[in-house]
């Protein structure tokens, strides 16, 4: 296997452990989900300096909405502060933002933000950094399939040309590639509805850091661990 092949062209994160973060230090839990910005500039320059493609970062699920309310709310608030706050850095560093999942369920004031930070850094050619946002692979399943029950019923899809790439094409991941490596941070061993389509034959990576303490010398152990891992696809090598 040649070098450039054992560097992930995509890498996908569940930041997981900001709560227990906080509480570990007397915190609220929202000062947990403050801390866990500067980890997501360190994977953002770690991913760029290994020439990592694509990062997608898991930020809120649609599960998430279970939580205090006054947790949710400060979620919200943290991101619009920050995809507003982070937008020059970003286009300085060549960083396209872009966000999966259901953003209808946002309100106005976190759509605009997004919108904008999306269309300011849109010309990034260093870095698509994702953000699943309201996301979960079932509910993006279900959106995909309701998308092309319609375009079948409308006699513009015939059901027999349906293929695993007219699926993947209507998912909110497009055309990106499929994930290589998915990393969960907090020492939690499961995939809590992240891109069960597109990481079936990524490599799995679990440190026990938390979030918000994930730095970019955590990455490069993930980029060590990716390297070493044999990649098969089924077959036999
Ligand atoms: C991940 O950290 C961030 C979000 C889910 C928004 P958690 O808030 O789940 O942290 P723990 O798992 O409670 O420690
Ligand atoms: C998954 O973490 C979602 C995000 C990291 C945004 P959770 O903390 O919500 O997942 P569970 O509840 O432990 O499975
Ligand atoms: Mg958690």
């Amino acid at each position: 296997m040649s070098d450039e092949k054992r560097i992930p062209q995509h890498v996908a994160i569940i930041m997981d452990g900001n709560g227990r973060w906080a509480e570990q230090r007397g915190l609220e839990r929202y000062e947990g989900h403050a801390a866990g910005i500067e980890p997501i500039r360190a994977s953002s320059r770690a991913a760029i300096r290994h020439g990592v493609a694509f990062l997608t970062l898991y930020a809120f699920s649609t599960e998430n909405w279970g939580r205090p309310a006054q947790e949710v709310d400060a979620l919200m608030e943290l991101f619009c502060q920050s995809v507003i706050h982070e937008t020059p850095d970003m286009q300085r560093q060549g960083i396209r933002l872009r966000t999966i999942g259901d953003r209808s369920r946002f309100s106005e004031k976190v759509q605009a933000h997004l919108a904008q930070a999306e269309e300011l850094t849109a010309g990034g050619d260093k870095l698509t950094l994702t953000l699943a946002l309201n996301y979960s692979s079932r509910d993006e399943i279900t959106r995909a399939v309701r998308k092309l029950a319609a375009r079948a019923a409308a006699g513009q899809l015939a059901p027999e040309a349906i293929d695993e790439a007219t699926i993947g094409r209507t998912l909110d991941t497009a055309a990106d590639p499929d994930p290589d490596l998915v990393i969960r941070t907090s020492g939690e061993r499961r995939l809590s509805n992240f891109l069960l389509w597109q990481a079936s034959y990524a490599e799995l990576w679990f440190p026990e850091v938390l979030w918000p303490d994930f730095t970019e010398e955590e990455f490069d152990r993930a980029m060590e661990e990716y390297a070493r891992r044999e990649r098969r696809f089924g077959l036999v090598k």
